[in-house]
């Protein structure tokens, strides 16, 4: 029987119990006549089987994601390495993950030299390069639920040329792609950029219809970020697309979070953040 993203990812806390989701899976395994009976009642209600018994777990369970590694902390910023964070977490933990690589430096890609004193509080974060880059998605494709979402901010180079050879050999598949128009004028040595992008990767199988609940995200967003980070996110972007794509509750991932404008947006809409930046947070005592 299916649980939907429930069936792997998490425990469920019935009352004082917390129980695996697979476990529940056997306590309501069924006979044929009892299981005819549920598709009846399905049927009566408009809705599936699974999707009968998701809403039972809704109503009468907290749903909590398990995060049992004692060296990760749940909705905290901690200092660590994201792989070793990504290497902590179980499969298919995550309803979705946002990825913000610290990329090279254009100057760097385009054999310019020195980034000048205008780029050194940027140079001096710890960058990754494609290898690295790599080893993180596989990671992220590992830990996100089947049809769950990873957002990928790109800047203008690596959007046109392409994530493809990252992806390689994962499930991950890009589905969409939003511009942030960051409503402040950059400087650049051709055209002065005001926008970065957010490419949409969905894990296989792709839904849309099932998986995105908000079709009134535009595909071009203005927002300003706060100064939190030489590179913040926009914290009402992130909000909407984690309300978009899973719910109260649920564990959404950020193994590369600078100034945590992901923790910021889990906060402001009640979801469980597991984030880290190899710079800055805490470290954890345990860790
Ligand atoms: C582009 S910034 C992320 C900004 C973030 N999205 C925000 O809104 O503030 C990338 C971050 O990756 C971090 N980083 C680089 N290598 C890392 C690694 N191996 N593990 C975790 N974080 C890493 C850098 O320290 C940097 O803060």
């Amino acid at each position: 029987m299916e649980f939907g993203r429930y069936s792997k990812a998490h425990r469920i806390r019935d009352g004082a119990n917390v129980v695996d989701a697979k476990s529940v899976r056997v306590t309501l395994s069924m006979t044929a006549t009892e299981r005819e009976a549920l598709r009846e009642i399905a049927k009566g209600r408009g809705t599936t089987v699974s999707g009968l018994i998701q809403s039972w777990i809704d109503e009468r369970c907290d749903v909590v994601p398990a995060v049992a590694d004692p060296r990760v902390g749940m909705n905290v910023r901690q200092r660590m390495d994201g792989l070793v964070m990504l290497g902590c977490l179980a499969d298919e933990c995550a309803a979705c993950a946002f990825f913000d690589p610290q990329y090279r430096g254009l100057p760097d890609w385009l054999d310019y030299g020195n980034e000048g004193a205008r780029q050194i509080g940027r140079a001096s974060l710890a960058q990754m390069g494609d290898e690295m880059i790599t080893a993180f998605v596989r990671e992220l494709d590992r830990v996100v639920v089947r049809s769950g979402y990873v957002f990928l901010w790109v800047d203008k180079f690596h959007l046109v040329e392409g994530d493809a050879p990252w992806l390689e050999g994962t499930d991950l598949r890009a589905v969409d792609l939003i511009t942030w128009d960051k409503g402040r004028i950059g400087m650049e040595w051709r055209s002065r950029h005001v926008s970065e992008y957010l490419v949409v990767l969905q894990k296989r199988p792709l839904h849309a219809a099932r998986t995105w609940r908000d079709h009134a995200i535009p595909d071009v967003w203005e927002e300003r970020a706060e100064k939190a980070h030489p590179h913040s996110k926009p914290v009402g972007l992130q909000e909407r697309l984690i309300r978009a794509v899973t719910q109260p509750g649920e564990l959404v991932v950020d193994p590369a979070a600078g100034g945590y404008s992901v923790l910021e947006a889990c906060v402001r809409c009640d979801r469980n953040f597991v984030g880290c930046d190899v710079e800055f947070g805490e470290e954890r005592d345990d860790g």
